[in-house]
């Protein structure tokens, strides 16, 4: 199968990439240097050349803040951008499969939020996105909008740099041997190599729709840093930041847990626990390390 992965260098669209071709599909990974999601005719020109069965879409402007910032050009990227996306390969016949977020919602359901469940996105980004995925549901038909939730890979997230989560633990851990994490924002920390396998797992069947795709379970940051720690064998002190020492700029879900109720009636959701996907990241980091 030809598939085009939009954002084919960020932190979950190599895992994208590198999924669909060790599976035997023919993978064209575009950059931002040779698509751009705000110009109808750059991803024409390039779609149109490749002809794919499938494209899909994980670029997004999503730094937080920066789209705060700039409102008009998250909804450039995230909104019309994406609904220029969904013109092209509906024109093309092409299945879309686009990501998306669990920022969508409003945090205050208190338990997990279900694809029927009615949106309110607290910020710019989540407006955006929320603004994409109706684009992307109402132009093309065969679509997938899978929504998912603090996403670390082994490739640096393009837009927010530096390390990730998991990686920035680590680093901290083994140079202070303590840390400082915050516990009131609870959310299903997802490896991008398990969207990944979903997403191929979607692409071969023709159920579209909107779908909510992360890891089991939930926990809080610093619920995390101490599984990171402990899985990685280290000693570290992990104490509870206090509410004002590390502010949110931004008004964020303070509790966005997915509950991944449609593929599961579906017999398709691939995601493990929390904890066991970080292992399997643990696992594979050492492997690329070593
Ligand atoms: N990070 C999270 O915790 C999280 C949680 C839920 C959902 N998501 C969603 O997951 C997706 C993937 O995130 P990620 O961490 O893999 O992101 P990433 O590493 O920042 O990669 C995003 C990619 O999109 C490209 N891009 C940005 N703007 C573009 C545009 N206007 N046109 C074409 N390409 C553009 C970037 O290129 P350049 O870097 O060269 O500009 C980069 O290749 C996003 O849709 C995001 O909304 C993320």
């Amino acid at each position: 199968m030809k598939v085009a992965v939009i954002g084919g260098n960020g932190q979950l669209g190599s895992d994208v990439v590198r999924v669909f071709k060790e599976r035997g599909d023919d993978v064209h990974p575009l950059t931002h240097a040779e698509i751009e999601l705000e110009n109808q005719d750059s991803i024409q020109g390039c779609l149109k050349s490749l002809e794919p069965a499938v494209v899909v879409n994980t670029a997004a402007m999503h730094h937080v803040e920066q789209c705060e910032q700039q409102p008009e050009k998250a909804f450039a990227v995230n909104a019309i951008g994406v609904r220029k996306l969904a013109l092209v390969t509906k024109e093309m016949g092409a299945t879309l499969i686009h990501v998306s977020t669990d920022y969508v919602f409003d945090g205050e359901k208190g338990r997990p939020y279900v694809e029927a469940d009615a949106p309110l996105p607290l910020n710019v980004y989540g407006n955006s996105k929320l603004s994409g995925e109706q684009f992307v549901r109402t132009i093309n038909d065969k679509h997938f909008v899978l929504r998912t939730s603090a996403i670390y890979g082994t490739q640096p997230c393009r837009a927010k740099g530096g390390r990730n989560f998991v990686e920035l633990m680590l680093k901290l851990g083994r140079e202070r041997g303590t840390v400082r994490v915050v516990n009131n924002e609870v959310v299903s920390p997802t490896p991008t190599i398990q969207i990944a396998a979903q997403i191929y797992e979607l692409s071969r069947c023709d159920d579209y729709g909107l779908y909510h795709g992360t890891a089991e379970g939930d926990c809080s940051w610093y619920d995390f840093a101490r599984e990171i720690f402990r899985a990685a064998g280290m000693r570290v002190d992990v104490q509870v930041a206090g509410p004002n020492e590390f502010p949110a700029k931004v008004p964020r879900p303070k509790y966005s847990v997915l509950e991944n109720r449609g593929l599961k009636r579906l017999g398709l959701n691939r995601f493990t626990e929390w904890q066991e996907g970080l292992q399997q990241y643990l696992n594979q980091s050492a492997a690329v390390a070593s």
